[in-house]
């Protein structure tokens, strides 16, 4: 098993620090940064069809459902086609409205998630075109579904899921501009640029993982919390989202992602000294905005703990803690920005003496409802 894990500790470290790689390799052949262009061959025979959609649903569960949510933001932003984000399990037990012109796009890493799998069975027989996003070759969902693109993140045995999130993220990103391509909704210019720096996601995240001993230090001062709020803002929220899913399934410390400007409806009355709160505070468009939201849980006493892009001098000046990833685009944001989450969860988890890889109560694929 030692030999399995390639010298790392858990499953989990091995899969985070394999992301670099496991990114690259779902965009090999993908992507022609010089031209401008996206090919996905598994999607391809709809390529003309998906000029005219009216509207895509994303359907999964868990993690899955976290990178929906990047999904929903990335073809909104650049192919403007409009995106519903639906759990699965919710999506199948009422009595949605599916029409043939929809798109509905299944995630799930295991290709077995019952949920997921009950609800792509409603949206074919309503006449929806079924695209997957899938991890695992041959799998159930692959071969329900009309067409497909695989994530190509190898195996993920780890159950707290972590590359296969980020190799699930790169292939909304790829849709999204593929989509936007085939639409028009972007120009070739702009494809060249964004491209060229998707290519060199995989050396950032590199960047990230390097301060792996500032996290662990961090996580030292955080473990024996009871509580753990994680805030952001536009594609920072669904990042969020996952680094308290990730928190609370493996350390077993309550978390909750919220987006930043909705922590006044309601998890603030919680904001103490005790409260560690993690804020996606990158130099992006909310910006601005997220730092009010830091100095609202300052006011409060409360532990501020951010992400923050290379150089900030602001966001310092107000956090206790700040962990610095390489400056990005907003739509490149999630990749980078899930990684610092994903070690300070590993962090906690084993400091805590929990089992990391196998946490209890949880499967790696639910196949059962
Ligand atoms: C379980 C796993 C999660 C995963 C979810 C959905 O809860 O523990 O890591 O995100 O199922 O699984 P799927 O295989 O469909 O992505």
């Amino acid at each position: 098993e030692m030999l399995e894990k390639g010298g790392f500790d858990h499953f989990m470290l091995k899969e985070i620090y394999e992301q670099p790689r496991s990114i690259k390799d779902c965009m090999r052949g993908r992507i022609y940064p010089e031209e401008g262009k996206v090919q996905l061959g598994g999607i391809k025979e709809f390529a003309e069809k998906l000029k005219n959609i009216d509207r895509i649903i994303i359907v999964a569960c868990g993690t899955s459902w976290h990178a929906g949510l990047v999904g929903e933001y990335l073809i909104e932003e650049y192919a403007r086609i409009p995106v519903e984000v639906e759990y699965a399990s919710e999506f199948r037990y009422r009595n949605p409205i599916i029409t043939e012109k929809d798109v509905v796009i299944a995630i799930s890493q295991s290709g077995e998630t019952a949920d997921t799998m009950a609800a792509i069975e409603m949206a074919k027989e309503r006449g929806a075109t079924i695209f997957g996003i899938c991890n695992v070759a041959g799998a159930s969902i692959p071969r329900l579904t009309h067409a497909g693109v695989y994530t190509h993140a190898g195996p993920e045995i780890g159950v707290a899921s972590t590359k296969a999130f980020t190799a699930q993220v790169t292939v909304l990103t790829l849709m999204a501009f593929y989509m936007a391509q085939q639409k028009g909704t972007i120009t070739t210019s702009k494809l060249i640029e964004l491209l060229t720096e998707l290519d060199h996601i995989p050396e950032k995240i590199q960047v990230a993982l390097e301060s792996n001993d500032l996290i662990k230090e961090v996580a030292e001062k955080i473990k024996d919390s009871t509580n753990c709020l994680f805030l952001g803002r536009g594609s920072g929220f669904p990042v969020a989202l996952e680094g308290a899913l990730k928190l609370k399934e493996i350390s077993y410390i309550h978390a909750e992602g919220y987006p930043a400007a909705e922590m006044k409806h309601g998890p603030i009355a919680l904001i103490d000294e005790e409260m560690p709160v993690v804020f996606i505070a990158t130099q992006n468009s909310s910006y601005e905005k997220v730092i009010s939201n830091i100095q609202e849980v300052k006011a409060r006493k409360g532990k501020v703990i951010a992400i923050v892009t290379q150089g900030d001098t602001e966001v310092k000046k107000m956090a206790d803690y700040c962990i610095e990833i390489p400056d990005a685009n907003e739509a490149f944001l999630p990749l980078i920005a899930t990684i610092p989450l994903q070690l300070l969860s590993y962090h906690i988890a084993v400091m805590r003496g929990c089992n990391v890889d196998q946490p209890r109560n949880l499967a790696k694929s639910v196949t059962v409802e």
